[in-house]
């Protein structure tokens, strides 16, 4: 098999680096390990900035989030018991878009097989070879037979478990990496929103979030220790723990039900540098992690596949290698940006162990936040995702 373009999975990174390129017209061809219901059963963060949502329209596949996703145009913050609104677009102008990451998953896996891209699923053994050299090649097996792609370059959009960044010498390549002390269990279940906007709860007891997925569908998380197992979690305690965490208004209006999902999930922040080596493009959670308390995952990478598209699209139009070279420094100024912010939520808004100055820190900086209009303008301007 021949390409232009060889993708390294079909998660947010992959299937919208793909549907930009196809619009293109460069050839391109996702391997991915699993199957298309394996992708779409995994339950995400559901935030997406204005860049993003053009992004989506103009990879073809924004009609279905116009339509169902929710604007919103603030966010509160309940510090103990007591809630404080954040007004984006009066602050910066700008709103964010809520819209299940699924959902995305969903419109682009849909916008690529309406185009008759190719996704090649259950792919496994995929290894990268030749990336230094002038025709990079894929290799993978699928049901027991071997295969193997020519192409130009290579897009390692396989997540950080996956084997593109693995595929760099690790001499070449330098991480940077903080493991928080606690996870998220989080819960989804079709019950109304206890808010019409996500409510970030910083609590004595730990950090919690009210989030949606829609008008009938919520979303709730809860800091927990890492050693905690979900099956310890029946909803009951989840919902009677939750209620603890929340302002009387909101524990009032909670409503409750039997949860569809529910999960923990370790937070992390990670980045790898560069996020280039020779004919190997890496993009996405492949090359950098936020904890999702800035709801920043998916922006990131589609800011990523943003510079990295338009990049290809140079190098094959206009012959130009600018954008391809510059790749790597483009996109991490914005990753570190989104980091600085992701931390600094996190280390704000969560329980930290043993640390009395910590919390009293935390306090202080989050009086400050509301009080100061410069300050609530720099963290409205950090979630809607301006400037970078
Ligand atoms: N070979 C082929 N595919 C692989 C391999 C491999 N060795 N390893 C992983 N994959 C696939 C995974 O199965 C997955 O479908 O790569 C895909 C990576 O998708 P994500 O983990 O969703 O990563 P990305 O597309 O960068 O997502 C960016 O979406 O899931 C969120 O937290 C993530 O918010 C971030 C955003
Ligand atoms: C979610 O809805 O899952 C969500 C929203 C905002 C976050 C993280 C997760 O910051």
């Amino acid at each position: 098999m021949r390409t232009q373009v060889a993708i390294i999975g079909a998660g947010p990174a992959g299937l919208l680096l793909g549907q930009l390129l196809h619009k293109q017209g460069i050839d391109n061809v996702i391997v991915e390990r699993h199957t298309g219901e394996y992708v779409l059963g995994r339950i995400r963060a559901g935030v997406i900035e204005q860049v993003a949502v053009d992004l989506l329209d103009e990879a073809g596949v924004g009609s279905r989030m116009h339509a169902e996703g929710l604007v919103h145009d603030g966010t509160q913050i309940c510090v103990e018991g007591v809630r404080h609104r954040v007004d984006f677009k009066a602050l910066t102008g700008k709103t964010v878009m809520v819209y299940g990451q699924t959902e995305i998953t969903k419109d682009l896996m849909d916008g690529r097989a309406a185009e008759g891209a190719p996704t090649i699923y259950s792919a496994y053994d995929v290894a990268l070879h030749d990336i230094q050299g002038a025709r990079p090649r894929v290799t993978f097996r699928k049901n027991g037979v071997g295969q193997e792609i020519e192409c130009d370059f290579i897009a390692g959009c396989d997540g950080f478990h996956g084997i593109s960044r693995k595929s760099v010498p690790p001499s070449a390549i330098a991480n940077y990496e903080r493991v928080y002390p606690f996870g998220w269990l989080g819960l989804l279940s079709d019950t109304p929103p206890v808010s019409d906007e996500l409510i970030y709860v910083r609590s004595s007891l730990g950090f919690a979030l009210c989030s949606m997925r829609s008008p009938t569908r919520s979303r709730y998380y809860l800091q927990c220790s890492l050693a905690e197992d979900v099956d310890s979690w029946p909803d009951e305690r989840f919902w009677d723990e939750l209620k603890l965490r929340l302002d009387d208004e909101a524990r009032e209006r909670l409503v409750t039900g039997a949860s569809i999902e529910k999960s923990i999930a370790p937070l992390r922040s990670f980045v790898c540098e560069p996020m280039r080596f020779g004919r190997l493009f890496l993009a996405g959670d492949a090359a950098h992690i936020v904890p999702p308390t800035g709801a920043k995952g998916l922006n990131l990478a589609a800011s990523d596949v943003q510079y990295l598209s338009r990049a290809l699209v140079e190098h094959y139009r206009d012959k130009s290698e600018a954008g391809l070279d510059h790749y790597s420094e483009r996109a991490l100024l914005r990753v570190w940006k989104a980091e600085r912010f992701s931390w600094w939520m996190t280390t704000l808004l969560h329980r930290l162990p043993d640390s009395d100055f910590e919390q009293k820190m935390q306090l202080a900086e989050l009086d400050y936040l509301f009080r100061s209009k410069s300050a609530s303008t720099a963290f409205a301007e950090n979630y809607v995702g301006l400037p970078y």
